[in-house]
């Protein structure tokens, strides 16, 4: 085993530099270290320049996702011993705009998650006297898989349609529309599917599947984009071949 592992990180100023450049590092090499480890290390002993963002350490606030060796991680879950030997290269993650160093700008997938109505739609609420919204079990499986997304922005960094089309409202953002979908307890489907059956919404994805690959919680974007995509055609069959279902 080494005694020390070399991080090369991504440093970026926008409002003082030109473009980002590499800044060798010499930590300490820690069979039970993750990524997130080496750089609290640097951060702590040899740098306290450098800017990222984490919070939880245990893979709970998807806040310290970046890439490392080219790959879309949370680092506070990727141990430095799983990586090759040698240096290993530490970026933010791509397609979203530089704040400083390895912190990303998250608008946009704010204003995006927004469009989409991601909390529970009631056209009436009952009264408080009524009691809770009960749900079986059953119920409760429907969405609970998308329910686990942590916003960590992984799936985004890894979808090459994000990249080539930055309008598209991306896999999270889709992924939690189904989540309020399929809840038994609200009523906002036909909101959210006026906004996702638009063109950059899940017509945009051609299903690469990246998405899925590199998530952390095992939400499966990818499926639930295909899922929608079922939904919305058979909900546009309904509404215009069928004479029943016109709306
Ligand atoms: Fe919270 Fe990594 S620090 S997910």
């Amino acid at each position: 085993m080494p005694d020390t592992v070399t991080l090369e990180v991504q440093r970026y100023r926008p409002e003082e530099e030109t473009g980002p450049a590499w800044q060798r590092y010499e930590v300490p090499f820690r069979p039970e270290w993750m990524v997130l480890d080496a750089l609290n290390y640097i951060k702590d002993h040899l740098d306290g320049t450098l800017s990222y963002r984490w919070a939880c350490r245990m893979g709970v606030c998807g806040s310290c996702g970046m890439l490392v060796n080219g790959e879309p991680v949370l680092t506070c879950a990727t141990y430095l011993e799983e990586l090759p030997h040698g240096s290993i290269r530490v970026e933010p993650l791509r397609g979203f705009p530089v704040i400083r160093d390895l912190i990303f700008d998250l608008t946009d997938f704010l204003n995006k998650l927004k469009r989409v109505s991601p909390w529970l739609v009631r056209k009436k609420e009952q009264p408080v006297a009524d009691g809770e919204y009960r749900q079986t079990p059953d119920q409760l499986a429907e969405y609970k898989q998308y329910s686990m997304c942590i916003n960590c922005m992984l799936c985004y960094s890894a979808c090459p349609i994000y990249e080539l089309e930055p309008e598209f409202i991306g896999p999270a953002a889709i992924a939690l529309a189904q989540r309020y979908n399929h809840d038994s307890r609200d009523e906002g489907v036909q909101a959210r599917m006026d906004v996702l059956s638009q063109h950059d919404g899940i017509w945009a994805c051609t299903f690469v599947g990246e998405c899925s690959a590199v998530c952390p919680t095992n939400v499966d974007p990818a499926a639930a984009i295909q899922r929608y995509k079922l939904s919305a055609t058979l909900d546009w069959v309904k509404s215009t071949v069928l004479p029943w279902g016109k709306r």
